[in-house]
Parts: C-alpha cells; structure tokens; sequence
C-alpha cells in the first residue's frame, strides 16, 4: 500500500483523503501528422498548427479499440501504485467513444484486470469526464464506501470523427490515460472540485446517435450533421471554454481556501494551444504555468487530462506538496475543476514492488482463464438445460 512523504502529522485519525498513487497512459501505435492529413483532407500543417498548435495525433489501427488502449493504461498505473487488481474498489471509464453502449468499457477492463471485488461503470461528460470521475471516486474515498479506485479517461476518436470535415477532423487523437486514487490518513491529496454543464448548449458539440429518441439518417441529417460523427460549432466553443477555464479554477480555488497565484501547475483539457494560452491571461498566470502536449496527442477529448498528468510527472514538473489544478471542458455543455495537493508515494521497497509484480501478472493470466471458463460454462450449462428440456 501507498504512503506518502509530506512528513506532516496526520489529522483527525478518522479522516480519510484521497491521494493520487499511481498514473499511467496508452496510446497506439501509428502517428498521422499534419502533412500525412493534408494528402486527404484539404487543409496544411500551417494552418492547422498556427490554429491549434497540433502537428500530430495518434491513431487507433484495427486491432485497438477504448477498451484497450484503457487496459494499457490502467496496468501501468497499477505498477506505480503497487497494488494488485484485487485491491481495487471502482473502476470509472470517463469517455464518449465506449466499446458498446452497455456493457460498459469499464467493465470489461475489470475483466481483463481481474479486478473482481471492484464496481464499474463509464461516465459520459465528454471532455470534462475525466475530471468528473475523479470527482465521483475522490467523494466515495472521503466518504468511506471504498478504498481504492481506478479511474481512467479514454477515447478512439478516430472511430466517430467525419474524415471529410476539415474543421473537426485534423483536432482529436485516440489515446488513453488513468490513475488509481486511494485513501489516506495524510493530509492532502483531492481538496476540492466544481462540476458545471450548460444544457442549453448541446447543439454546440454533439455527436448524433442511437438513444432514446429515433435515431435515424433523418433526424441527424435535420442538422446538416451525419449519424456517429462528431459536429462541433469551433468559435462558439473557443469563447465557452476560455471563460469557463479561469471561472471554474478560480472557483476550485475558493472551496479550498487558496489563491490562484498559489497553483503550481495547471493540468487542463488539451483542445488548443490558444484556449490554453488565452485562460491563462485571463488568470494573470505564466503560459507555462499551464501543460500543454496537444503538439504531439491532438484532442484526446477524456484521455487529454490524464495523458498530460502523466508526462508532467515524467518531465518533473510535479513535486511533492504542489498545487495542481485539472480543468476540463467539453460537450454538453460541461466543465469541471479540481484542486489536487500533490503527495509523492514513496518508492516501495524493491523485493516487495518484484513480488507485487509477478503476482499482478499472474492476476490478469488468472483473469482471461476465468473470463474464457465462465463463459464456456455458460455455454455447457445452456446446452445441458436444452437437452433435458
Ligand atoms: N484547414 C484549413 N482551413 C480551415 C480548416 C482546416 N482544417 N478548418 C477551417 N478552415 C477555414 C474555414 O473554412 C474558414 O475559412 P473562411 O474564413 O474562408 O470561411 C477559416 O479557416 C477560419 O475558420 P474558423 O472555424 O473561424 O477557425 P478558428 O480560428 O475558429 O479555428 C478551431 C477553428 C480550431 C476548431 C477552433 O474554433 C477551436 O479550437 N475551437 C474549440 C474546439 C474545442 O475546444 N473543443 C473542445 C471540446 S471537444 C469535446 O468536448 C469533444
């Protein structure tokens, strides 16, 4: 189990926080840059990274899918957390591009993990997902219904996007990212959030699909807009996010009692270099106080959050009592923000991570026989009641 070195007393014995103890990202294999996309779509590598600041994204080839990509990550945030599969509580899967409509992708990455004391489901708030998860998992920590959650944004929007709309098309990239959050008594960790959505502006950003009103050619073509593709009005959005940004950070600011000026790094949804750059002026902070990795990942939409928190450990940009601040924005309208008090695991000690390691690889050995045996068990049990009946 995780403990962290903030060296400060622990409060209350009762009081539960929720720290973040392990990350990790996937993204697949094969990246499409600008030049790659303007031999099929009208469009340049000059336009697109003055407008955006992308030059490439990742792409999801045929083997790859949410589900995957989600596992991937979810297995490298299990190592740094050292935990095994079997510790795990929740498992939330923010995304907009799920495996199925049900079962949900979290279920099966809790299949495949052999997560088999753990609840899951996904959460759709689009790009705002993320943050909204870790949200719903920080709480149920704090609360003290579970110990231990994973939570992971991932997306394949190569899968919903129009490859013939050059103003969506050349934004978003597959990708995903996770963490696990469990709970300590150490001071820190989540310190506050803020949910929001504007329904008012779900035309904005949509993608038009099966649900519980007629979903037919007809109805999404009454838009100009294609059944499962994604159509997004670029401007109005641009003017949301940016004044959504800095109104949600400062308000996560607020409910944890600091200033915006006391946020070491903020971690926000990776849309556009110039949404980054603008809610940043707009909170007097550094442009480098703001992350930004969009040049290399486009908009992963739900991954964007936890892909750039992984890398921003990674660089070292993270460290120990920081403040961190993820905000997120996205379709439906929705924006959410969070407050994080960093607290470093430290390293565990090396015979016990080995050993954790082999048993974690021996849990998801475990998981596909147990998956594979159920199911033929099913199918034994179904053919044995046929036969007597
Ligand atoms: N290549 C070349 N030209 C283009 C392209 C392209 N890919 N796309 C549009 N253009 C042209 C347009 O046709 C237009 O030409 P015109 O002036 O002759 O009519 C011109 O470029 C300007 O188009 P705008 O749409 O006004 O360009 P803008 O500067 O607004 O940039 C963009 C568009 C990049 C989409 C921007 O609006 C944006 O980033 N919006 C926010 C997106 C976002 O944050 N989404 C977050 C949520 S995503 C989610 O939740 C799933």
């Amino acid at each position: 189990m995780a403990t962290f070195s903030s060296g400060e007393a622990h409060d209350d014995a009762a009081a539960r926080h929720a720290h973040v103890v392990g990350w990790g990202m996937a993204v697949p294999e094969s990246a499409l840059t600008n030049d790659e996309l303007s031999t099929f779509v009208d469009t340049s590598d000059d336009w697109i990274f003055a407008r955006t600041g992308i030059r490439q994204r990742f792409i999801a080839d045929e083997g790859e899918s949410t589900a995957t990509l989600a596992y991937r990550a979810a297995q490298q945030a299990l190592e740094v957390a050292d935990i095994l599969p079997t510790d795990l509580d929740l498992i939330v899967v923010a995304t907009s591009t799920p495996e199925n409509i049900f079962p949900s992708t979290a279920s099966l990455v809790q299949d495949w993990l052999n997560a088999h004391d753990a609840g899951a489901f996904d959460l759709s708030a689009a790009c705002s997902g993320f943050v909204y998860a870790l949200n719903m998992a920080a709480d149920s920590i704090r609360a003290g219904s579970i110990g231990a959650a994973l939570v992971i944004g991932a997306e394949t929007m190569s899968r919903i996007l129009d490859w013939q709309d050059r103003s969506t098309c050349i934004l978003f990239g597959d990708g995903a990212g996770a963490v696990v959050l469990q709970a300590s008594p150490a001071p820190g960790g989540v310190l506050s959030s803020v949910l929001r959505s504007d329904g008012a502006g779900s035309d904005l950003l949509a993608i038009p699909s099966v649900g519980s009103i007629d979903a037919d050619e007809s109805r999404a073509s009454t838009n100009g807009n294609k059944l499962y593709k994604m159509y997004m009005a670029g401007s109005e959005v641009f003017r949301f996010a940016t004044r959504v940004i800095s109104e949600s950070i400062e308000q996560t600011c607020t409910a944890a009692g600091i200033q915006v000026t006391d946020i070491d790094l903020v971690i926000p949804h990776q849309a556009n270099l110039r949404i980054l750059q603008a809610a940043a002026r707009k909170l007097g902070l550094d442009a480098d106080k703001f992350m930004s990795n969009v040049e290399h990942y486009g908009n992963t939409s739900a991954a964007s959050i936890p892909i750039a928190l992984c890398e921003a450990i990674e660089q070292q940009r993270i460290q120990d009592k920081d403040h961190i601040a993820l905000v997120g924005f996205g379709g439906g309208l929705t924006w959410a923000a969070m407050l994080i008090r960093w607290g470093v695991p430290e390293p565990r000690e090396q015979h016990g991570s080995m050993l954790n390691r082999q048993r974690r690889h021996v849990q998801y050995r475990i998981a596909r026989w147990r998956s594979r045996s159920r199911r033929w068990r099913r199918r034994v049990d179904r053919k044995v009641r046929e036969i007597r009946d």
